[in-house]
């Protein structure tokens, strides 16, 4: 798909990655609607855009509330005409204690955001799509969604289950034109790294801000630069691509491919 006048939402767009998706896509020709909880993060994410004469708009969204899903759809079709594209990115981590020590609300919060958001916005969104003939999704999984990530297996889960949720769409491409796909990116340098050690103190605290700091990281441009291509590649579907500091992207392929999967004939 061509963004060039095309409409995006882009959740978690008021910081990180969903900020550089957001402006990528508005200068590739898209309107974008900027949804997140952080109100200042995205307005200014709206300036930005604006300041480079794109058209973009904000919602206050918390993507754990359906009715805010739902408002943020019709938002869309009504500032912009319709949804073509959904960058389903918002996401946070669980932070220290680890799981199984972390309180049980913390680690819900993060299948609430990492996962059960995903979903619902996607349930949300395809029938605005459908009127439009179809559409594009990626989703923001992460290599947490390809790998046991140990610092926060709850995390490792929900990303694990949009990997899953994304290569069992496919179906939506000859259903109603909707191509689904995710970005699993390695550590990014975004203000989320930073958070998970705000907890911590000390020396303990002193060690990763200076091991965070010094290691490899890509940067969220790099990140918006593979959502782009899954928008313009129409040949891409159910697909996962794997993004790592210093190394080409590259499609990682599910671990077992059946050679006559039954359910393909659902
Ligand atoms: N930074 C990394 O190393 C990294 C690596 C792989 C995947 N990811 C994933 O990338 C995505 C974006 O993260 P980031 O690194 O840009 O972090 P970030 O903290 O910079 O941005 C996340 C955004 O999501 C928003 N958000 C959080 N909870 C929300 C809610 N309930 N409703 C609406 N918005 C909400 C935040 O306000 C923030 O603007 C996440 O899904 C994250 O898991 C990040």
């Amino acid at each position: 798909m061509d963004p060039k006048g095309k409409v995006a939402i882009v959740t978690g767009g008021g910081s990180g990655i969903g900020r550089a998706t957001a402006c990528t896509l508005s200068r590739a020709g898209a309107a974008v609607v900027v949804a997140d909880v952080d109100e200042d993060g995205g307005r200014e994410t709206v300036r930005l855009i604006e300041s480079e004469g794109g058209r973009a708009a904000f919602v206050p969204v918390d993507v754990t509330r359906w009715e805010d899903l739902e408002r943020m759809v019709s938002f869309a079709e009504e500032t912009f005409g319709g949804v073509d594209i959904l960058h389903n990115n918002a996401g946070v981590a669980t932070g220290r204690p680890r799981f199984p020590d972390a309180p049980r609300e913390r680690w819900e919060r993060t299948l609430d955001i990492d996962l059960w958001a995903v979903i619902a916005a996607i349930q949300v969104v395809v029938p605005a799509m459908r009127r439009r003939g179809g559409g594009v999704i990626v989703n923001t999984a992460s290599l947490a969604g390809v790998m046991g990530y140990q610092p926060d297996p709850v995390y490792c889960a929900a990303k694990h289950g949009v990997v899953g949720l994304t290569r069992a769409l496919v179906f939506l491409k000859d259903e109603a034109g909707i191509r689904v796909n995710c970005i699993c990116p390695g550590v990014v340098d975004t203000p989320l790294i930073y958070r998970g050690i705000q907890s911590l103190e000390g020396q303990e605290r002193d060690y990763w801000e200076t091991y965070i700091r010094n290691m490899p990281k890509l940067q969220p441009e790099d990140v918006a630069e593979a959502v782009l291509t899954f928008v313009r590649d129409d040949s891409l579907n159910g697909e996962a691509m794997g993004l790592l500091p210093g190394s080409a992207p590259r499609l990682i392929p599910p671990a077992i491919k059946l050679e006559r999967d039954p359910s393909q004939r659902l």
